[in-house]
């Protein structure tokens, strides 16, 4: 499990908080509100990282009605840390270790193009949710509306003849019309894509610069392969292209919020 190639990637939570982790207390709230998530509710929060959806949850619902997976186990760690009393369990979506129909909501933030298996993921949060229940989840529109990583990989692409490859906006199920078909085929209903559009704040470009040197995300993974002078290369286009030097500012980022109800 804390193997999977998803979970390696992420592995640090100081370098996540600081790299989209930014963003991740406000899609929560844009992801909780999509959900339609009420008080009395029990909701499980998939793929939880160190913790910023399954906090939003507690503050709604309270520990005792939140539990919450990850296949890394530094990230499981952090996420019991910020969430005391919350069951934090060491598991990837595609074998939830949960009983059929324990939750009234399943959701995965910015998790299920990571998969190893999106289907069967999928597939499982809609087992662990009753019927008239709610499966949802949140992936960033990588094509266009996620300024940081849209920036980053133009600017991979600007300066590095194969920079592209790893684009992120290749990634599947992180287009609506993926996302709202993989939901029909687990045998969703009522399906529907909306978008969130979220912001966050930065010191100054090294703000923004310094987790990518540390290797998080396909982003970060991509910048600490490259030889010092490439890298130099990339960050100053990117500083380029996204017009900020080291004053604060902020950015903002679209995601595509996909909810659909269990028959
Ligand atoms: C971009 S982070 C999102 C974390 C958190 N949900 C948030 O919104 O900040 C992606 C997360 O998916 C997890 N992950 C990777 N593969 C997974 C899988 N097969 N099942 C569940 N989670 C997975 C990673 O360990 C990581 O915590």
């Amino acid at each position: 499990m804390g193997d999977s190639r998803g979970a390696q990637m992420f592995a640090s939570a100081d370098a996540y908080d600081r790299f989209v982790g930014r963003y991740a207390p406000a899609l929560a709230q844009a992801v909780v509100r999509a959900s339609g998530v009420r008080p009395g509710q029990r909701v499980l929060d998939v793929g939880c990282g160190p913790g910023a959806l399954t906090t939003a949850l507690v503050a709604l619902l309270g520990a005792d009605h939140v539990s919450a997976v990850d296949p890394s186990p530094a990230f499981v760690e952090v996420c019991r840390q910020r969430n005391a009393g919350v069951q934090v369990e060491l598991a990837g979506a595609e074998l939830l270790p949960f009983e059929d129909d324990e939750f009234d909501v399943a959701l995965a933030q910015l998790v299920v193009n990571f998969m190893d298996d999106p289907r069967a993921g999928v597939g499982e949060m809609r087992r662990v949710t009753r019927a008239g229940g709610t499966v949802g989840a949140a992936v960033w529109d990588y094509g266009s509306g996620m300024t940081l990583l849209r920036s980053f990989w133009d600017s991979a692409a600007a300066t590095d003849p194969s920079g592209g490859q790893r684009d992120e906006r290749n990634m599947r199920m992180s287009i609506p019309s993926e996302l709202g078909d993989l939901w029909t085929e687990v045998g969703l209903g009522q399906v529907e894509v909306s978008e969130a559009v979220v912001s966050a704040s930065y010191e100054g470009f090294e703000d923004l610069w310094h987790p990518l040197e540390m290797g998080v995300g396909p982003a970060g993974a991509y910048a600490a392969s490259l030889a010092p002078g490439a890298r130099e290369s990339l960050k100053q286009d990117l500083r380029a292209r996204l017009a900020v030097g080291e004053s604060p500012f902020e950015l903002t980022a679209r995601a595509w919020v996909v909810t659909g109800r269990v028959a």
